[in-house]
């Protein structure tokens, strides 16, 4: 199975080069790369036998039928869309990978008895709409009105977003996917392979690992307004600077989630506006990322957090406003699904480890429908939302034996 895994080493090392920027790979919700990445990772599903189709949300569906009609079908999948700079395998490795072991199995003259699915979801990381997993609500029908309202930061809306990708996109295709509403009772599950992010499965020696639950996460926006004005004329004392407020609770941020271990809270984005140095910021918007594996404590510490801000804004004069863009509750993989993931881990490995993931993954969206499991590769360095991130050819290699496993496992099990 070496040769998939170079196969899979040269897939991943090409799509990370198409991106949106010139010099690092950023591909973002239905933007011009993503059409780019569709058409090529198209060619690869179809190389393997699989029918390829695009959704309205700009998902990449390869599907291989089962022998038998009315067979159930086998989703497996990850993301194609990506952070700004980001490295090659978030998103990407779970959407390769089951292609190039459908490869194998072909090759070995292995036919399942269920359907498969392959899913290159257009959406998981925020990046556009500051919302996760617009692709897989749109393929599972869970997208609400409120997500086709939010605006990316040059004011389209995602619904408007996703009138123009339709509108390049094949009809005739689209048409087809328009009349697939999800059958979820015809599931068999999800299951997702994935870099791990983090920094356990190297610490461990352990090139794969199960996860057992993913934390529940939280994203919104804050403003902070105060009053602009200039810079070199108005004394300190008689300043509404809505950016030392937000830099006041930026801090206020760091310092609860250090001391509230396994909570993490993270304020990664800001806009000053008017966002000129001579120019006193009359409106700060921030982001703000609060994640943990117990629902009940990230709602407190998200509680505590917009009380400090109020607290701080009503000190320095400043108003302030909330707006939640995401909320997701930790969700639990299925346990038997998981166990059947863990024999396969057992059989090329020897020793399966139960992770909880940090970050979020379109399986938490899938969950809400039908069971899933997760496969965690190892991580250099728990370096990930890099351009270095990096998980080596070898474990590439085992993880590609423990899905061929998985999948010929999965085969014997299923009375279908
Ligand atoms: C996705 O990468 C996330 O956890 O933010
Ligand atoms: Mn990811
Ligand atoms: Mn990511």
């Amino acid at each position: 199975m070496a040769t998939g895994a170079q196969d899979l080493r040269r897939m991943l090392d090409e799509l990370g080069r198409i991106s949106d920027e010139r010099g690092r790979l950023t591909r973002t919700f239905l933007s011009p790369a993503m059409r780019r990445a569709n058409a090529r990772v198209a060619t690869w599903m179809r190389s393997v036998g699989l029918n390829v189709r695009e959704d309205a949300t700009g998902n990449l569906i390869g599907r291989l039928e089962a022998p038998r009609s009315g067979a159930k079908t086998l989703l497996l999948g990850s993301h194609l869309d990506t952070v700004r700079a980001a490295g090659r395998f978030d998103g990407a490795l779970g959407v390769l990978l089951p292609i190039v072991a459908l490869g194998e199995l072909r090759r070995r003259g292995v036919a399942l008895p269920f359907a498969v699915e392959v899913l290159g979801f257009s959406e998981e990381e925020g990046v556009r709409f500051s919302s996760a997993y617009l692709g897989s609500k749109g393929y599972t029908g869970q997208l609400r009105a409120a997500d086709l309202k939010l605006r990316d930061a040059g004011g389209v809306s995602v619904r408007q977003a996703m009138a123009a990708w339709t509108r390049g996109a094949p009809t005739a295709e689209l048409r087809s996917a328009a009349a697939r509403a999800p059958r979820p009772q015809q599931w068999l599950g999800y299951l997702e392979v994935h870099l791990e992010q983090g920094p356990v499965l190297e610490a461990k020696r352990l090139a794969v690992g199960v996860v057992s639950a993913i934390a529940g996460q939280t994203r919104g926006r804050l403003t902070f307004c105060g009053q602009a004005g200039h810079a070199g004329t108005t004394p300190m004392a008689l300043r509404r600077d809505a950016f030392t407020g937000a830099a006041e609770w930026a801090l206020a941020v760091e310092t609860l989630a250090r001391r509230s271990s396994p909570l993490v809270a993270t304020v990664g984005a800001v806009v000053v506006a008017p966002g000129a140095p001579n120019v006193i910021p009359g409106e700060v918007v921030l982001s703000l990322d609060v994640r943990h594996p117990d629902d009940g404590a990230r709602r407190d510490a998200l509680r505590r957090l917009i009380a400090d801000a109020k607290k701080i804004a009503r000190r320095r004069g400043l108003t302030c406003e909330w707006q939640v863009t995401q909320d997701n509750g930790a969700v639990s993989c299925s346990v038997p699904f998981t166990d059947l993931l863990a024999q396969s881990v057992r059989a090329v490995q020897r020793r399966s480890l139960a992770l909880v993931s940090g970050a979020g993954h379109d399986a938490v969206v899938m969950a809400a429908l039908t069971p899933v499991a997760m496969l965690f590769v190892r991580c250099r360095e728990g370096l990930s939302h890099h351009p270095d991130e990096f998980a080596s050819p070898a474990d590439l290699n085992v993880a590609l034996r423990v899905i061929v496993d998985f999948l010929t496992r999965l085969a014997g099990h299923e009375k279908i």
